[in-house]
């Protein structure tokens, strides 16, 4: 099995203080995952250090001398490295040879190697909800982030070996959704998205501009948008049949959207279906005295030992509420899908509505509620202003792409790179989605932020586009090798020619693949293996300036950088996909 130096270190460590504790009688041990070991702040310090604090008190000695003690106990087991104390720390400097060797020999293996699989979730079933739209009007740049982060996250979470189910709930009924039916059925005489060539979740995003406008013109449209609620709760054949056909095109749109980001689903779920489901374990929840009735009859659910408040959890007319659906739904999915885990990627104004959420599955007794997980995110916005839906200004993601391509074209033009990249039309489409991923997900989920276009697009600097034209630089370079004589096919690679120090760097970041990855998993946060990426593509940068490749000094030596390239590639091209950037082979 593929293993981190660090992991084999750590366990030679673990197991030198064990020894140490039994020669002395002492009755502890020391697990292998309590040892921590650290990047000494330089280079000429080794590779790892490992700190003795720790142990000072179950040694009952100081952490010097255990130092030293360690370091004599490696001795005899060392191999691959060379140990040495330094005051209170065990460092160690690695062979590099040996190290490079094992690199290589894992990289050749390539979709077969262990590579980019960390395995820590093995078996774990994971469900993740995200987009989880409305139909009253198209994705924007709030779903954007909510998209990818989701997408990303579910790709990050499968390749440590969980078993994940990506799920999108469809926000298609309810008084907002009445607005734009009914701005469509006043004016819409017939008109579709055909007859106005327009994108059809667009289309009927601007009947709900539209409802806005009548409403400031005449505020009693608020209250026939109630009606219409009504009918269509209580089944009226026109009512539904406009529903029907305006959630379609609503649809029908947001999925093409999806198709254009790199996003699917496993399966949708339709609030019109599941909008009842709550309502049943309300009514238990009253019988087990969990849930109390208000005098004027609503339901309400008292969360104030949570520091939640009270919460109202169904009408005093009955009928259901947000969070009600939510009950029922979470419940329906675990009968479904017995999750182990079920995330919610959401933005952040709804922390309070998931934390009620959680705490009140917990009180209905669902043991599993415990693993239910809020993944928060913050407001994005353009540079120029906010977007709000209801005056019509919303940055709507498709029109966003579009000038995102058109950017990017207008790049690809400047440089004259049109004939170079084959198709450019292609390349600009997958540039913008690089830049816009990238830029999404950089920033940790919690924060709000600002999207820049322009910056985003940048080639040079901390972004998607740089991270594609290293992987095209590395690709050309590749390609090139092929074409000369048997560059690639060269026999045996000698490690022992990469040690030097521009190459160890690449070595070394290589070797953390793995963990950026689960660390990712662990902590919900695509942003590491966005920033691995870049850590990667610099250090890959600095070794590509220092050392001639295809133009080194001998056969051996370049053999020996290419086959380097190769992993770096390999790894690349593997941390773009879990982060939502296309992979260009040229650019
Ligand atoms: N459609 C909702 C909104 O736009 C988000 C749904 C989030 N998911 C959920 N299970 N409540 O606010």
């Amino acid at each position: 099995m593929f293993m981190h130096y660090k992991e084999i270190w750590k366990q030679k460590i673990a197991d030198a203080i064990n020894a140490l504790l039994a020669e002395n009688g002492l009755p502890e041990t020391v697990a292998v995952s309590g040892v921590v070991a650290e990047i000494p702040p330089q280079p000429d310090m080794g590779d790892l250090g490992f700190p003795m604090f720790a142990y000072a008190k179950i040694l009952r000695k100081a952490p010097p001398q255990i130092a030293q003690a360690v370091r004599e106990k490696l001795d005899s087991s060392a191999g691959s490295g060379v140990a040495k104390y330094m005051g209170p720390y065990v460092n160690v400097f690695l062979e590099r040879a040996e190290t490079v060797r094992e690199l290589l020999k894992e990289a050749a293996l390539g979709e077969k190697g262990g590579f980019g699989k960390p395995g820590s979730l093995k078996g774990v079933r994971i469900m993740v909800e995200f987009s989880s739209p409305n139909t009253n009007k198209p994705l924007h740049l709030g779903h954007l982030r909510n998209d990818i982060l989701g997408e990303s996250i579910s790709r990050i979470l499968a390749v440590c070996g969980a078993d994940v189910r990506k799920v999108c709930i469809i926000n298609d009924r309810g008084v907002h959704i009445c607005k734009s039916m009914l701005a469509y059925q006043t004016y819409g005489n017939g008109a579709t998205p055909e007859s106005e060539r327009i994108k059809s979740d667009h289309f009927v995003g601007k009947w709900y501009v539209r409802f806005n406008q009548m409403s400031k013109e005449d505020p009693s449209v608020e209250e026939k948008a109630q009606d219409m609620l009504r009918k269509w709760e209580s089944g009226d054949e026109e009512t539904r049949y406009l529903w029907k056909k305006m959630n379609e095109w609503a649809i029908k749109g947001m999925k093409e959207t999806y198709r254009r980001t790199g996003v699917s689903f496993d399966a949708y779920y339709f609030e019109s279906k599941t909008y009842a489901l709550g309502k049943g374990e309300i009514a238990k929840g009253l019988e087990k005295g969990v849930f109390y009735k208000a005098d004027d009859g609503a339901v309400m659910v008292d969360l104030s030992a949570e520091g939640l408040g009270e919460k109202a959890l169904l009408r005093k007319d009955g009928t259901s509420i947000y969070i009600t659906q939510d009950i029922g739904t979470a419940i329906f999915r675990h009968e479904d899908w017995a999750f182990d885990r079920l995330i919610y990627v959401v933005g952040s104004e709804q922390q309070h509505h998931f934390k009620a959420l959680f705490s009140i599955l917990h009180k209905l007794g669902y043991e599993w509620a415990k693993n239910l997980r809020h993944l928060s995110y913050g407001m994005v916005n353009l540079p120029e202003g906010k977007m709000k839906s209801r005056e019509g200004t919303v940055v709507d993601a498709d029109n966003l792409l579009d000038s995102l391509k058109e950017m990017a074209l207008q790049e690809i033009k400047g440089k004259e790179r049109e004939e170079a990249v084959g198709n450019p039309d292609e390349i600009a489409e997958k540039v913008a989605l690089g830049a816009l991923h990238y830029y999404l997900l950089q920033v940790g989920a919690a924060k709000d932020m600002l999207f820049n276009p322009k910056e985003s697009l940048s080639f040079n600097g901390d972004t998607g586009p740089y991270l594609q034209y290293m992987g095209a630089r590395i690709s050309s370079m590749l390609r090139k090798a092929s074409l000369k004589d048997g560059a690639l096919t060269y026999p045996a690679i000698k490690p022992e020619l990469l040690s030097g120090d521009a190459e160890w760097d690449v070595v070394k970041t290589l070797f953390d693949y793995n963990n950026a990855i689960a660390d990712a998993a662990e902590k919900m946060d695509s942003s590491l293996v966005a920033a691995y990426a870049y850590s990667l593509s610099k250090a890959f940068s600095r070794f590509y300036h220092d050392c001639p490749i295809l133009n080194a000094e001998n056969p051996d030596l370049a053999a020996a950088r290419l086959a380097l390239s190769e992993a770096a590639l390999f790894v690349l091209k593997d941390a773009l996909r879990l982060v939502g950037i296309p992979f260009l082979d040229v650019m």
